[in-house]
């Protein structure tokens, strides 16, 4: 299965996604690796890994632009991993139920920005992480896969934040593993 990550972050979901594949426990390539953030330590990782890292600028065309290097590529699912931007129709029409995103809680709850903090501020007991298939909207999509955790009594947004990451890493190979053997590519 070829995969393109987008990304605009440190890019340790990218880092968790290529390791599984290199160590076989995932049958996939990653095509390139498409970052709006030119510094953007997902790029940096890429290229550590040898694979194609593109800046792409952001603007009104941004989703066309990577349509067509994506399609160019024959890229079959495209993960985003902390794209700071929604995907809009030129990318959702060219991969329609192709496209995943990781996202840190159990959605419908807390969906947008810090979502660990959210869970902290409303007082939850449990939050967790989610693979969803990618629509217009902002963390909207059908739900693939889920999993949770307890939030400990002492956590703080940092300590929260990087127990869900490591539990982000499982999920999203997890997701992909079940797309693969599905019907769906
Ligand atoms: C992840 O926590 C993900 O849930 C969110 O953005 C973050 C990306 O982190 N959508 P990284 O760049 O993969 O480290």
């Amino acid at each position: 299965m070829k995969i393109a990550v987008l990304g605009s972050g440190t890019g340790s979901n990218f880092s968790a996604l290529q390791k599984a594949i290199v160590q076989g426990e995932l049958e996939a390539e990653i095509m390139l690796v498409i970052s709006d953030h030119e510094e953007a330590g997902i790029l940096k990782k890429a290229k550590q890994f040898g694979i194609p890292a593109l800046f792409e600028k952001g603007g009104k065309d941004f989703s066309e632009r990577v349509a067509e290097k994506l399609v160019a590529e024959k890229v079959q699912v495209v993960c985003l991993a902390g794209l700071m931007r929604l995907v809009k129709r030129p990318l959702l029409e060219a991969f329609p139920n192709r496209i995943l995103n990781i996202h840190p809680s159990l959605l419908p709850l807390y969906p947008g920005k810090e979502a660990w903090k959210q869970a902290l501020d409303d007082g939850a007991t449990q939050t967790g992480c989610t693979v969803h298939l990618v629509d217009a909207g902002m963390d909207t999509g059908e739900v693939i896969l889920q999993k949770q955790l307890d939030i400990l009594k002492g956590d703080t947004p940092e300590t929260l934040h990087a127990r869900i990451q490591e539990l982000e890493y499982q999920a999203y190979q997890e997701a992909l593993r079940g797309f693969i053997s599905s019907e769906a590519v």
